[in-house]
């Protein structure tokens, strides 16, 4: 393990989802960094460099948790927090999972659609200036999840409090640890009480959980854990940085509004836009290689920044322009290779049904100068800590 060196430049640069940070604008694709636990690593921000990063073998994720390996903050708990999509494969369960997450055949839009005007219409009626993070990106990400999963929507205020914990990134480990042992025996429970008749992943794999290589009740719940914390968190966050982008930007909402076909265009390019890595992609090199011109060693710690990439001048010219009719637009926001994120379709159809209902909101704008509004200090995935707007 490398220690530190206090001339290095410590990552991340900004929880601030405003902007992308200067720091991940430099001409160098690779550079050196120190990380919150004070280990040294490599920060990946070009574009091909990403792609190579996270398609290759040699970059492992799973060897992220090893003994002695540098780490980015917390340690991780259980190799199947970090290998969650193998644990599924090697007990026969991944295709079922994904095939719940892509082709989304239980996905309730209707009620989607519903609970995102109830949550507008609530913040009209209770006056401006209106809060978007709590009453729009929260109040769609929750009722999602919880349906993709099969959780009652009541389980919500303490699935949104176990994941939050989970994702701050200066906790102390202890707390974290045992938040997520609440979050795991939680879904423990639901997993062995559940109703097989209802849709969702967590009745759905429980009951298909059953071949002699079906994961034991605490894999199965960690598994299921992730896909809960990943998929909360990155689309209320999501959501939240989307309203906060459009709230500054008449004329994209007035698109959505009068152009339904219009909406796809712009959840694709607020994707890439959107700054929502709070930390990095991680990786182990596990064969010393040549990287945008520098050498990484066997044991390397390799950090990815999708936000970074999203904004090579290379791939994506004129970075800063909000493009909606950007093509092609190849972003980088759901990762790239084996571990490419399973809930993207999911993230898009909630992304454009969310959308076009907060576009409904006529003279909706922000109440605050941009720089004003607040984010979440140290959470994995940037989150506005609230979105306050008039209409
Ligand atoms: C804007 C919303 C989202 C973003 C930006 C996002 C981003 C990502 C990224 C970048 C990865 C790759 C991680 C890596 O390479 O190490 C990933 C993986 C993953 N995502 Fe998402 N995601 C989003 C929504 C969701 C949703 C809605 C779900 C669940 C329903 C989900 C579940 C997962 C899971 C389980 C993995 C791990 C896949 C694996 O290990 O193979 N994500 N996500």
């Amino acid at each position: 393990m490398t220690t530190t060196d206090q001339a290095l430049p410590h990552y991340p640069f900004s929880t601030r989802g405003d902007r992308l940070a200067d720091e991940l604008r430099g001409t160098c694709p690779v550079t050196r960094v120190t990380t919150n636990a004070g280990h040294e690593a490599w920060l990946v921000t070009g574009y091909p460099e990403a792609r190579r990063v996270l398609r290759e073998e040699r970059f492992r994720r799973s060897r992220v948790a090893d003994e002695g390996s540098p780490v980015q903050d917390v340690p991780v708990f259980a190799p199947e927090l970090l290998d969650a999509m193998a644990y599924l494969g090697r007990a026969g369960l991944l295709e079922e999972a994904r095939r719940l997450l892509s082709d989304l055949p239980d996905l309730p839009e209707e009620e989607l659609r519903a609970e995102a005007r109830r949550g507008l219409e609530e913040m009209v009626a209770q006056g401006a200036p209106g809060d978007l993070q709590h009453h729009f990106a929260e109040r769609v990400a929750g009722p999602a999840m919880c349906r993709v999963m099969g959780l009652p929507i009541g389980d919500l205020p303490r699935l949104r409090h176990w994941a939050d914990t989970d994702l701050t990134m200066l906790l102390p480990t202890e707390e974290v640890h045992r938040n997520w042992e609440q979050l795991r025996d939680h879904l423990l429970e639901r997993a062995q009480r559940c109703d097989p008749g209802v849709p969702g992943l967590v009745p759905r794999l429980t009951a298909m959980n059953t071949g002699s290589d079906a994961l034991t009740p605490h894999q199965l719940a960690n598994v299921l854990g992730v896909v809960f914390v990943a998929g909360y968190e990155d689309l209320a966050s999501f959501l939240g940085g989307a309203a906060f982008h459009l709230a500054r930007m008449p004329g994209a909402l007035a698109q959505i509004r009068t152009d339904p076909g219009a909406v796809e265009g712009h959840v694709e390019e607020l994707l890439r836009y959107s700054v929502l890595m709070g930390n990095a992609l991680a990786r182990i090199c596990t064969d010393g290689t040549e990287l945008g011109g520098r050498r990484l060693r066997t044991g390397d710690l390799v950090l990815v920044s999708t936000d970074a990439a999203n904004y090579d001048p290379a791939t994506f010219p004129a970075p800063d322009a909000y493009d909606p009719s950007r093509r092609p637009n190849p972003h980088m926001r759901f990762g790239h290779g084996p571990h490419y994120c399973p809930g993207a379709r999911l993230t898009r159809r909630v992304g454009a049904l969310a959308l076009t209902e907060l576009a409904r909101l006529e003279g909706l704008r922000l109440a605050v100068p941009p720089q004003d509004v607040e984010w979440h200090p140290d959470r994995m995935a940037i989150m506005p800590a609230a979105v306050p707007v008039l209409w």
